[in-house]
């Protein structure tokens, strides 16, 4: 454990590039947080430890998205950068260099990495047919056409696969496929592309992938990738795009995942300029400074096989490790906007101290890729009873003492037994951290402010003082306390830098991490000021409700595909509406179907017959509230094979989508089988 401290460490650290069209919120925190944590105690130890990232600003979200704001890309990416940097200082984290993947720096690294990739011979050229919006004059990608499903006539269903029967076809097979941007339909188009071939690193990458640089679960999930053969990578998408042209290549610009990776190259050589650093010494082949890059589990393909072989076959060292986080569920499910758990940074930091989140999350995190729960309820109870009941209330219940005596500590340790816990605990919890077990720490700590607590309260300072002839001992028995405090805040410090801040001018000291726990004695402290105050759950209430307001309703959620701006259909005589038969139908029964997403599967009583329906109402309606209601259905709809089964007709319903979608129920008196008219 010793060789943490034994040589100063040179270290460059990244989290990924959030996206220049969005806010930051709790989810992008859970990875900013677990990397400014290991950042701040790597320069703690005394390290060399840089730490950048940057907006990743390229590709045509942002462009079309700038488009609807009125003002050029260039303008939305400086507007929203400045709104991340805010979030991200708000939250404490203390990057060394925030920068922009629309750089002069990242341009010059994406244009040589690509040219030595060229030369190498990686780059292959080829034809590709792709849906194009004739109206936008722009390439669509798969997720920007809906469409009818070719095989089981589902409508609204994306341009790649179908999620009722889960067919996968490309955008031109669909019926009436639309584009999402203007809804025209999309004509098929040819263009050349240009391709990394990622399958001539086949062998390097499954090497690369076992050699300690990725968590095993990480590795064991690329290896099903790796075995089943890898494909060449499309790194080149065609004008109209917000990106770097490729050289030489006019109208063809670099795909943003292509120059994505690059950006942490970009913000350190800024930093290198301003700074005088040695951008070469980290990056070169044989570097032996390390690299560390933390990015959650749905960027691992990226950062775990396209950037290690573009690094290697461009000359550069390949990442030390990339640290793989899991996703943020909150009260244990997806955040979601309805439910106002899809909290923004900015909503967070207008009702409650950054602090609280970091130790939360701290209390959460570990090396696995597993998803961390931000349970509200738990958050007041574990920050109130771990952070204020336990680590200040330390602080709080002796410093008084001291400052009576004269506010200088003893040089005498009262209790040794105590004291070689603190002092044993000291390097364990230096290892977790450099492990990234940061709740292991967390509980250790927590374990010995416990310990400390008993101590204080077993010798009850504010008793013995009481006779004048225990003055020696409550200064003793306190000095202990505040030393205990001081081990304490230095192992928070990394988690919480504003309040080990605070801490510090109380002690009057440096709170720093020697390679031993040292005792504070004959040392003079300050006058002691609350620290930090409880968690109201009131602050948490009103933050939910103020991210429900956010919420921009159907839009929002129109990726639940209910409503979309399809153009009107053409007209039909009547006649042609009189052949839908609508009946009234009794819901005998409702349940989930497994493993389908929106799916229930209903079983509709007409009176004369039952039907098995499948709905994809379940993101709005529990089965059971559902049993027992009358509804209306498509009693003559020809019967389709779904990939759960037969669906035998088609129950109404209208809503934007999500919770908000809502069932036909017509009045009590309707009987199962009567007509609608
Ligand atoms: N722009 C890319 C990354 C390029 S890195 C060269 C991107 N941006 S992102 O804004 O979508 O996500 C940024 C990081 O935040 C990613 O590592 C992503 O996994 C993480 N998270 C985004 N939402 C998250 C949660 N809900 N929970 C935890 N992490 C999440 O991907
Ligand atoms: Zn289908």
């Amino acid at each position: 454990m010793t060789e943490l401290m034994s040589k100063t460490r040179n270290i460059l650290v990244t989290s990924a590039l959030p996206y220049a069209n969005g806010s930051i919120h709790l989810g992008h925190m859970v990875e900013t947080i677990q990397t400014d944590i290991w950042v701040r105690f790597q320069k703690m130890r005394g390290h060399t430890c840089y730490y950048v990232c940057a907006d990743d600003a390229h590709g045509t979200a942002i462009m079309l998205s700038a488009e609807k704001n009125g003002i050029s890309p260039e303008e939305q990416i400086a507007r929203i950068k400045a709104e991340h940097e805010a979030d991200f200082q708000g939250f404490h984290i203390g990057f060394d260099n925030y920068h922009s993947t629309h750089s002069p720096e990242n341009q010059h690294y994406s244009n040589l990495i690509y040219t030595r990739v060229h030369e190498n011979g990686h780059i292959a050229e080829r034809e590709i047919t792709q849906a194009f919006d004739p109206e936008k004059q722009l390439f669509l990608a798969e997720r920007y056409v809906k469409g009818t499903c070719p095989k089981c006539k589902s409508p609204d269903q994306y341009g790649d696969n179908c999620e009722v029967c889960g067919a996968t076809y490309s955008p031109m097979e669909m019926i009436n496929p639309i584009s999402v941007y203007t809804g025209a339909t999309p004509v098929a188009k040819e263009s050349t592309h240009f391709f990394f071939t990622l399958p001539d690193f086949t062998d390097f990458l499954k090497s690369w992938t076992r050699a300690g640089h990725l968590q095993d679960e990480v590795a064991n999930k690329l290896a099903e990738w790796l075995d089943g053969g890898l494909k060449e990578w499309d790194i080149s998408r065609d004008a109209p795009y917000f990106g770097f042209e490729i050289p030489g290549q006019p109208g063809k610009y670099f795909y943003v995942w292509l120059d994505a990776p690059i950006g942490y190259m970009a913000s350190f050589k800024n930093l290198c300029d301003r700074e005088g650093l040695d951008f070469d010494a980290y990056w070169q082949a044989d570097s032996e400074h390390e690299l560390y890059h933390f990015i959650g589990k749905d960027i691992v393909n990226f950062h775990a096989l396209f950037w290690p072989a573009m690094l290697s076959d461009a000359g550069f060292r390949t990442p030390t490790k990339v640290c793989v986080h899991g996703f943020l569920t909150v009260d244990g499910k997806k955040m979601s906007k309805s439910r106002g758990t899809f909290i923004n940074a900015r909503t967070y930091l207008q009702h409650l101290n950054p602090e609280y989140l970091r130790y939360y999350y701290a209390a959460k995190l570990t090396a696995s890729v597993d998803d961390i729960d931000l349970n509200l309820e738990d958050f007041v109870q574990r920050v109130n009873s771990d952070l204020v009941g336990k680590v200040v209330n330390i602080a709080s219940r002796t410093a008084k003492f001291i400052q009576k005596a004269g506010g200088k500590l003893s040089a005498n340790i009262a209790d040794e037994t105590l004291w070689q816990k603190f002092v044993a605990g000291h390097n364990v919890i230096a290892s977790y951290f450099e492990e990234r077990e940061y709740s292991k720490a967390m509980r250790e700590v927590m374990a010995l402010a416990d310990a400390a607590n008993e101590y204080i309260a077993d010798k009850a300072p504010w008793t013995l003082a009481k006779d004048p002839d225990n003055a020696n001992e409550v200064v003793e028995v306190c000095s202990l306390g505040i030393n205990c405090f001081r081990l304490l805040m230095t192992w928070l410090k990394p988690v919480l830098p504003a309040t080990s801040k605070a801490a510090e001018a109380f002690l009057n000291c440096e709170l720093s991490w020697q390679d031993e726990a040292q005792w504070l004695g004959e040392h003079s402290i300050n006058k002691f000021k609350a620290l930090m105050t409880r968690v109201e759950s009131d602050k948490v209430n009103a933050m939910v409700e103020a991210s429900k307001e956010e919420a921009p309703k159907p839009e929002a959620e129109k990726s639940d595909g209910w409503l979309s701006k399809e153009p009107l259909a053409t007209e039909i005589e009547y006649a042609d509406f009189a052949k839908v038969d609508l009946r009234i139908a009794r819901i005998a029964n409702a349940e989930h179907v497994e493993g389908a997403d929106k799916l229930l599967r209903l079983t509709l009583d007409l009176g004369s017959e039952t039907r098995n329906v499948f709905a994809g109402i379940k993101s709005a309606y529990q089965p059971e509230d559902l049993i027992g209601k009358h509804t209306v259905m498509v009693a003559n709809l020809k019967a389709r094979k779904m990939k759960f089964g037969m669906s035998e007709g088609m129950v109404l319903a209208a809503g934007p989508g999500g919770k908000d979608l809502f069932i036909l129920e017509p009045h009590a008196g309707a009987e199962p089988g009567m007509r609608v008219m």
